[in-house]
């Protein structure tokens, strides 16, 4: 492979490294990359050390001073535990270095929080289930007399929750008041009204250039969610 064949960055987080998404991905971009005569790189953000030299964006991997940057780098990072002040620092750093991301950190971040993702859906037109959430720390009580216009069954989500971990049915005003003694208060809460139709169901929707591809559905996956989360409640 010759110095000037370009180059593919698989960048991704020591806490996901061995788990089979990333595996994958590592398998199928090594083999494309050698068959398409890319040079390929895997490295982790704990290889990453960031430079800012003469007003010159820099990076070293390992102690090794890159000089060849990649054009493109896929980026897998765990999003619910990701970190603005180091994964997002990395990714803004490549990014204004010409590197194009697989995701953006951009589009990292509208997924790091639910309501942040909501904003940007309601943005660009797609239809969504009304959604409230509130500004302040705990404010969660003063929300009980607010949300009630969504109506009952109501559905409460911590904005930074995943694997429907932090997803709950409310059955009424006073199950919503209780709610708010039981839950941890670490990030905000949105109130969502209940689609009836979305119940115990977990509909993954893959867009490519526009085109909606497939919507695959986990029943198993979501029978778990539903019991699991709406029966903590
Ligand atoms: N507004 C809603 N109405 C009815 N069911 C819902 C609603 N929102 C979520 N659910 C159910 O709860 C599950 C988990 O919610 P989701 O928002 O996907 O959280 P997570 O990101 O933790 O998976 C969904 O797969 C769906 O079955
Ligand atoms: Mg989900």
């Amino acid at each position: 492979m010759c110095s000037s064949s370009p180059r593919l960055w698989f960048l991704t987080d020591r806490r996901i490294k061995d788990d089979y998404p990333q595996q994958e991905i590592l398998r199928a971009l090594k083999a494309k990359c050698c068959e398409e005569d890319l040079e390929f790189r895997a490295l982790l953000m704990d290889d990453v050390v960031l430079t800012i030299e003469q007003g010159n964006l820099g990076l070293r991997v390992n102690g090794e001073l890159i000089s060849a940057y990649p054009q493109v780098v896929v980026v897998r990072v765990p999003t619910p535990w990701v970190q603005s002040d180091s994964d997002i620092t990395v990714l803004r750093h490549l990014e204004k270095m010409g590197c194009r991301l697989m995701n953006r950190p951009q589009a990292i971040l509208n997924c790091v929080n639910k309501f942040w993702t909501f904003q940007e859906l309601a943005g660009h037109g797609v239809p969504l289930p009304d959604t409230f959430s509130y500004g302040g720390h705990e404010n969660f009580a003063k929300m009980i007399d607010e949300a009630e216009v969504l109506e009952f069954p109501m559905v409460v989500k911590n904005t930074r929750g995943h694997r429907g971990k932090a997803v709950f049915l409310a059955r009424d005003k006073h199950h919503l008041a209780d709610l708010s003694h039981l839950i941890r208060h670490e990030a905000p809460y949105l109130f969502q009204k209940y689609v009836q139709e979305s119940h115990g169901r977990d509909v993954r929707v893959i867009v490519i250039g526009g085109r909606m591809l497939c919507t695959p559905e986990n029943h198993i996956i979501n029978t778990y969610h539903i019991c699991h989360s709406f029966g903590d409640a």
